[in-house]
């Protein structure tokens, strides 16, 4: 695996060959079963891999986050050459934003919700560093975890909006053994807030099961997400809501591709997790994820 820290050097070690298919996995950092999923994803189905860890500035909403934003490239370099990483992006912060960026990318339209409103600015700081990213490293393919739903929803959009030439690539959501969805965030977790923090996918799920049964009604599948997360000791939950995957339009009746999205926290670490509700030959198909058989390396 090479290492590199400019975008021309990027793309010089990308296009060693003419017409190789290039895969780009963006992250933040602190890698976790969830990001070797998305490298793995582009390894199958792409000449060269490259991976990013950049932590973006412009999508903290507080300073006080963007410092305490878990950080270790060595332990990350081991993670991403096992998982088949070609080559290893990591930027400093003056080869992204040597200068404040004039330029914004915005789309005011998916960038709502309850997820958003709380997060003032943050999606135009994902839409603007992802587009940067494409700009700069013109991958064929870029890699986005079913997790960020809302993030998937905007990046795919901004893609279609701007012609830019690459295919976005979704990945289904990675979960620990007992069914939460890994984040860098779960470190944080005190073992009383890990054992309550499987509420939020733990409702996910039993919402899943009344779906298969025949439930499609938006408010009924919200009430069983939020029970789930009421119920258990030490969460405080912040939404649950059903919105159309593409425009991220909460709706009333799972009539279409949608997910489920429930946010809350646990302790002082803000978890947010979601359902995909895809549809199959007309009839409506949850995506449980895919399930770690032992607990993520991120606790050991
Ligand atoms: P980060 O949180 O590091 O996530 C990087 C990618 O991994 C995102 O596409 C995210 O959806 C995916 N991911 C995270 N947890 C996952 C899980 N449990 N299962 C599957 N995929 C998972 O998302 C970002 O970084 C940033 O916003 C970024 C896109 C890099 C822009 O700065």
């Amino acid at each position: 695996m090479r290492l590199t820290t400019t975008f021309a050097e990027t793309r010089a070690a990308m296009r060693t060959a003419t017409d190789r298919i290039a895969g780009l996995v963006p992250t933040l950092g602190y890698w976790h079963e969830g990001h070797v999923a998305l490298a793995e994803a582009a390894r199958r189905e792409s000449d060269v891999v490259v991976a990013s860890i950049f932590v973006n500035p412009l999508q903290f909403n507080q300073q006080a986050d963007l410092e305490a934003y878990p950080r270790d490239v060595d332990r990350d370099a081991g993670i991403a050459d096992a998982a088949g990483v070609d080559v290893l992006f990591v930027p400093d912060a003056s080869e992204m934003f040597s200068e404040p960026p004039m330029t914004r990318v915005s789309i005011d339209a998916l960038s709502g919700g309850p997820e958003g409103e709380r997060r003032p600015g943050h999606f135009s700081g994902v839409a603007t560093v992802v587009t940067k990213l494409l700009a700069g490293v013109q991958p064929d393919r870029a890699y986005f975890g079913r997790k960020d739903a809302q993030q998937l929803a905007l990046v795919s959009r901004l893609v279609r909006d701007l012609s830019l030439p690459v295919e976005i690539q979704p990945v289904a959501t990675v979960r620990e053994f007992d069914g939460l969805a890994l984040s860098s965030r779960n470190a944080r977790l005190t073992s009383g807030g890990r054992a309550a923090a499987v509420s939020l996918s733990s409702g996910l799920m039993r919402a899943a099961d009344a779906v298969d049964a025949g439930e499609r009604s938006a408010a009924v599948l919200v009430e069983i997400a939020m029970e789930a997360m009421e119920r258990a000791p030490g969460v405080r939950p912040e939404y649950a809501v059903v919105a159309g995957a593409d425009d991220v339009q909460e709706i009333e009746t799972v009539d279409r591709v949608s997910f489920l999205a429930v946010a809350a926290t646990v302790g002082d670490v803000r978890l947010i997790d979601n359902l995909y509700l895809d549809f199959d030959e007309g009839r409506v198909a949850p995506d449980r994820g895919v399930w770690l058989q032992e607990p993520s390396a991120v606790y050991r």
